[in-house]
């Protein structure tokens, strides 16, 4: 790093004065895990979204994993979803006993490729038991096309919106078209509580069944027991359960968040116009998608390798040099030596995602990012890419 104080994280959660008074309310009361502060939350945020119930998770993973064991998902059962993704999205399938079917991706969108998901349903048929969309980045899939599709096979959808929130989709949030749909409030996402996470769905038997399994089993909420005036200490076991509540601590300062959501989210689609005006004539790159919702968690650039004389990795290590924090989102999941030995993968199975994954960059953007910033990172990959072009 040449200059570390000039140096621009890749990601930065926007947190103040607010955040803290909240915790702090919460560490004077007395209560500090899951209570009425969570309640608060999820109450705000299922009349935020427009879903019927929303349970707050400790993380994205255990919502998926909820909303999978809610499906009733049975071992060697199949779940379309897609390579381009967190480890996550495919972990929590293999918890049940189930295989995730990769399909590849499209190229632009870096979204799973519907026409390959039809043939996937139409070549397995009954071993398809769920189909996992990921909303890359937080551009949103079709999933007017693949909920249609979805119906007509019977499939239920669980949708992975850990990128996507708050965005919409002809007026209906991303997270809300699938039987379920899942938000993360991990640390760099659009709104954080640190670790965290949303499940969201308008079906009552899989809300409570979820409900039930995300604390032990226990047929009634921690808050109830707290709350009650009268045999606060009785409970029931009536399935196996897990540990996956949200405390108020974390809830508290996801209130404040989602209060902010929708000013983050300008923040957000302010920095992607400045880089898509900024980097729109580097014959060097492709710029993404931009034709659909997109939320913008990330954005990720792709080099065009043809044009340049240097390599993504090396490219990287310029900007880095140069004080720019970056990522690669995401080096798919079939290349991971857990997948490849399990599946017997090769890198060539699905050569879209391998393609993007190669050249692709994830270029800082978040609320506070300034725009003498966003400007310093532009200018810095039109001076890598010009001085390296062929
Ligand atoms: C696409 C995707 N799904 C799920 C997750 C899991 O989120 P969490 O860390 O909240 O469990 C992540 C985390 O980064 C992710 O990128």
């Amino acid at each position: 790093m040449k200059n570390q104080s000039n140096f621009i994280p890749f990601a930065k959660p926007y947190l103040d004065r607010k955040e803290e008074r909240a915790v702090l309310s919460v560490l004077r009361s007395g209560w500090l895990t899951t209570g009425k502060v969570a309640l608060e939350f999820e109450r705000e945020f299922r009349e935020f979204i427009g879903a019927k119930h929303a349970l707050a998770v400790n993380s994205a993973t255990a919502g998926l994993h909820l909303s999978l064991e809610s499906l009733a998902i049975r071992p060697k059962q199949l779940v379309i979803t897609t390579p381009y993704t967190f480890v996550a999205s495919a972990e929590v399938i293999e918890y049940l006993g189930a295989h995730p079917l990769f399909v590849d991706i499209n190229e632009t969108s870096y979204n799973i490729d519907l026409l390959l998901v039809e043939k996937a349903i139409k070549r397995y048929k009954k071993r398809i038991a769920c189909i996992l969309p990921v909303h890359v980045g937080g551009l949103a899939c079709d999933m007017h096309r693949l909920r249609e599709l979805a119906r007509h096979y019977s499939i239920p959808i669980v949708e992975d919106a850990a990128h996507a929130f708050p965005v919409q989709l002809e007026k209906k949030y991303v997270g809300t078209f699938g039987e379920l749909g899942v938000f993360s409030f991990y640390a760099n996402k659009t709104i954080t509580t640190g670790e965290g996470g949303m499940v969201v769905t308008d079906n009552d038997k899989l809300a409570k069944h979820m409900q039930i399994l995300r604390l032990h089993g226990i047929d009634r909420e921690v808050w109830d027991r707290y709350t009650s005036k009268t045999n606060s200490w009785y409970y029931q076991v009536v399935s196996k359960g897990f540990k996956y509540n949200l405390s108020d601590l974390c809830a508290a300062i996801g209130r404040v968040q989602l209060e902010r959501a929708h000013e983050f989210f300008l923040d957000r689609k302010k920095i992607s116009r400045l880089y898509l005006d900024g980097l729109a004539d580097c014959d060097f790159l492709c710029l993404p998608d931009n034709s659909t919702a997109h939320a913008w968690h990330l954005f990720i650039i792709r080099l065009r390798p043809q044009t340049l004389t240097i390599t993504r990795d090396e490219f990287i290590n310029k900007l880095q040099q140069a004080g720019i924090g970056v990522s690669v989102h995401f080096i798919p999941l079939h290349v991971m030596p857990y997948f490849k030995k399990r599946y017997g993968f090769k890198a060539e199975d699905f050569p879209i995602a391998m393609r993007n994954y190669l050249s692709s960059i994830s270029i800082p953007i978040y609320p506070g990012l300034s725009e003498v910033n966003v400007k310093r990172v532009i200018a810095t990959i039109k001076k890598i890419g010009y001085s390296h072009h062929k």
